[in-house]
């Protein structure tokens, strides 16, 4: 079971979910205190055992996400960390991308900056504000000779819609493009296949519904893509060919340069094997049962508005994740009231996502956001409702 140790209500699992397994912790714990040396193919047991353990989680998240080489899963800080890898990594002077509106600033600033400084050219495609959702005829439209790249999120982290991936995968393929998906708020609780979904480039971040602790994270770079278009976007250390005078592109430790995360990496190995032990899908089905009850209980809220589908089967179009405003507050308002006087944990603000809140006409103050996870419960969702009745 979880570690909650106070009574607060957590209802902010899309920024990183809490509490974590019990079984997270004892890991790093026993990591820390039985192995922790710094990994090495080269080096003692305890160099060897670490890296060991590096490979073994490779191995299960390779497997978790229909990956066929675990040398090609590269670990990372974070999400915003394994796309800084994806992007500098892999685009060129001169290359067209297309990405959509509702991208987390992880996608938007890298690739704006790159823009802004002649590197690459980006279209933005927009999203129906009612669905939450892009239309792939709109992706397919956008394609020129030179688009290289379509980087796009599975799951908006405003709206928790769900996005067409496989369309625009396929989409992606038959038009010689590569696709990169940005799985932060999907990995964990919808099945992401790479081979099946045409995925070129997968980043993810381990700490939301995979349950792992903050500082992990990783990139996939799929068989489809030759490494010789690669670039290291850090480089240094590898623990191994140490006399070459550049970055060796041997994988994973051409894109890996420093010593890793281990303890975290560590947790991240007994987190997803207790997600995959529990059952995606029923994590998910759990979620969007808070969900629903949350949008059917809201409509007897009047001054209250949910954004993107609402009505009695919307939560099936969504991850564990809603946002709405209440006439009369800000969102900061609301969330600090909910904050201080009722001990409920939201996310009030852009969400990190000002171009989705740009179509929503929710910029610049944005909207509360509600994200139950795997540990929230029925009576907290309950509690949740009551306090809004309280003050809408
Ligand atoms: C859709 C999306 N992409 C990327 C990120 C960035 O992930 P991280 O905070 O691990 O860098 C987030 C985080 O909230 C997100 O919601």
């Amino acid at each position: 079971m979880s570690e909650n140790s106070h009574n607060v209500i957590y209802l902010d699992n899309a920024a990183t979910s809490w509490p974590k397994p019990a079984i997270v912790g004892e890991a790093m714990s026993h990591f820390l205190a039985q192995e922790a040396a710094n990994p090495g193919r080269a080096g003692h047991r305890m160099a060897i055992a670490a890296e060991k353990m590096l490979d073994s989680v490779r191995k299960t998240l390779t497997e978790f996400i229909g990956g066929t080489d675990l040398h090609r899963l590269v670990f990372a800080m974070n999400g915003t960390d394994a796309l800084n890898i994806a992007f500098k990594g892999f685009l060129r002077q001169g290359d067209h991308v297309i990405t959509t509106m509702l991208e987390h600033n992880s996608i938007s600033r890298p690739l704006q900056a790159m823009a802004d400084s002649s590197f690459i050219k980006l279209t933005r495609i927009d999203f129906s504000p009612q669905t939450g959702v892009i239309d792939p005829a709109d992706v397919a439209q956008a394609i020129t000779p030179q688009t290289r790249l379509i980087a796009m999120t599975h799951a908006s982290n405003v709206l928790g819609t769900i996005q067409p991936i496989s369309e625009v995968g396929k989409l992606a393929r038959e038009r010689g493009v590569r696709f990169l998906v940005d799985g932060a708020q999907t990995i964990g609780v919808l099945p992401i296949h790479v081979m099946d979904d045409c995925i070129d480039l997968l980043a993810f971040p381990g700490h939301k519904s995979l349950l792992g602790p903050t500082g992990t994270g990783g990139l996939y770079v799929n068989t489809s893509i030759n490494m010789d278009e690669f670039r290291a976007f850090r480089e240094g250390g590898t623990g191994g060919d140490s006399g070459s005078p550049t970055q060796p592109r041997l994988m994973p430790y051409f894109l890996e340069a420093g010593t890793p995360n281990t303890v975290g990496i560590c947790g991240l190995g007994a987190s997803t094997q207790y997600v995959a032990a529990h059952d995606p899908a029923k994590t998910l089905q759990h979620e969007r049962t808070l969900v629903q009850k949350f949008i059917d209980a809201a409509a007897e809220i009047k001054p209250l508005v949910i954004y993107g589908p609402v009505g009695s089967n919307a939560a099936a179009h969504r991850v564990g994740t809603i946002s709405f405003n209440l006439n009369s507050y800000s969102p900061q308002e609301l969330g600090a009231i909910l904050d201080d006087s009722f001990e409920i944990a939201v996310r009030p603000g852009l969400h990190c996502a000002p171009y989705t809140h740009k179509t929503l006409g929710t910029f610049p103050d944005g909207a509360v956001r509600v994200s139950p996870g795997h540990f929230s419960t029925s009576e907290q969702i309950d509690q949740l409702l009551a306090a809004l009745h309280e003050v809408g």
